[in-house]
């Protein structure tokens, strides 16, 4: 891998060039792979004593929520395996909540250094340059970010 390391002489760029040292020293790199498994996006779910869901409704829902957990798995367990062919030892995550908070609340509660991210996703819409969970990531973290286009 070749490594641009951008610098305007500042301060900034004096952690920048830091930064870009510990990524070329590679040696004691640790990788954990995280997905979110967002619930928000598939409630709602009928709470004990709730009765605005039909028993039957509800029963579909906790059914198709247990499929896309299943799916979220094997996100995981394949991005995985895919870093395991290259040699890398890697740790899996999976997390439950809305991702972009979630992804910044484990990276600062871990201490990551740097977080590597897509800058779109699933979603199919690109005017944007960024997605709603990159966009949040990158604004709201303490970490450095990497976004790949
Ligand atoms: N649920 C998630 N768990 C972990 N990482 C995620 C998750 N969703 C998105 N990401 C990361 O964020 C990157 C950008 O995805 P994002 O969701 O922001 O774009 P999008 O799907 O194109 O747009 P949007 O979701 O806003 O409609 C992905 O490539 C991935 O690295
Ligand atoms: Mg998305």
């Amino acid at each position: 891998m070749k490594i641009l390391v951008c610098t305007d002489g500042s301060g900034q760029s004096q952690r920048v060039i830091e930064k870009a040292a510990q990524i070329a020293a590679g040696g004691n790199v640790e990788v954990t792979v995280i997905h979110v498994y967002e619930t928000s996006k598939n409630g709602p779910y009928r709470i004990e004593g709730n009765e605005t869901l039909s028993e039957e409704l509800n029963r579909q829902l906790i059914e198709l929520k247990e499929q896309e957990k299943e799916k979220s798995k094997k996100v995981l367990s394949e991005a995985a395996k895919a870093l395991e062919k290259k040699n890398i030892n890697v740790k899996t995550l999976l997390k439950e909540g809305r991702a972009a908070e979630t992804i910044v609340r484990v990276a600062a509660e871990n201490e990551f250094d740097i977080v590597v991210l897509g800058s779109r996703g699933l979603s199919g819409l690109k005017k944007m340059f960024l997605g709603s969970v990159s966009n949040a990531v990158l604004h709201e973290i303490k970490a450095s970010v990497l976004i790949v286009k």
